[in-house]
């Protein structure tokens, strides 16, 4: 009985949802690997005092050095160093015929840098605070998922977004807008 409740607390920590709570280092050996963006999701191998090993996966065009979380949506979740520190597991085609490899990447993080909270939600405030301050607000569904990023880079120095705030921004329009082809 008391090993079924060990068990069940132990399996809730490790499928609670854990999330970067800024653009943070990644490191193997104590020698930084690659940055992981804000908000992006990964699983927790081993908690340990200062620094937890931790799991993720995701997509990237053959060879790049950006991972991003979704097939065929251009949300970045990590930005390698060297791609030594990435397995690839293999590739998979997404709606327009595109080729993406599927990579898995385990290194360490700091503690200070895992959060349980949706940091991304924050997104919403900073467009709605930056984005209408010179022209009106452009509407979120105005630009596709994957055409958002490139159009918060070019107001990023008007609006003064740092790049954890940029990361928010454009992961935000990417949860509401429209894919390109609708
Ligand atoms: C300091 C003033 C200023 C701020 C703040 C600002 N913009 Fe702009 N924006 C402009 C000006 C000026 C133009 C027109 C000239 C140009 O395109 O650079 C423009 C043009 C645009 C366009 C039209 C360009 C196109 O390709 O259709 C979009 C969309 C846009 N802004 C979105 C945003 C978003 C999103 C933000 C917040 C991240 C933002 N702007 C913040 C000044 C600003």
């Amino acid at each position: 009985m008391k090993k079924t409740i060990f068990l069940s607390i132990f399996a809730s920590f490790l499928l609670a949802n854990n999330y970067a709570v800024e653009n943070s280092d990644l490191t193997i050996n104590s020698k930084k690997v690659a940055t992981i963006i804000i908000g992006s999701e990964f699983k927790i191998i081993k908690k340990g005092d200062k620094t937890s090993k931790i799991s993720l996966q995701g997509y990237r065009p053959k060879g790049s050095k950006i991972i991003y979380d979704t097939l065929g949506v251009l949300s970045t979740s990590v930005i390698l160093d060297n791609n030594k520190s990435v397995k690839v597991l293999g590739t998979k085609l997404d709606e327009y015929e595109n080729e993406w490899e599927i990579v898995s990447l385990e290194a360490f993080i700091d503690n200070s840098k895992i959060t349980n909270n949706d940091v991304i939600s924050v997104g919403k405030e900073l467009f709605e605070e930056r984005c209408g301050v010179c022209h009106a607000l452009h509407s979120y569904d105005e630009f596709s998922k994957n055409v958002w990023p490139s159009t918060i880079k070019s107001m990023q120095d008007n609006s003064g977004l740092d790049e954890n705030e940029y990361y928010q921004v454009v992961k935000y329009l990417q949860r509401v807008a429209p894919s390109d082809d609708e």
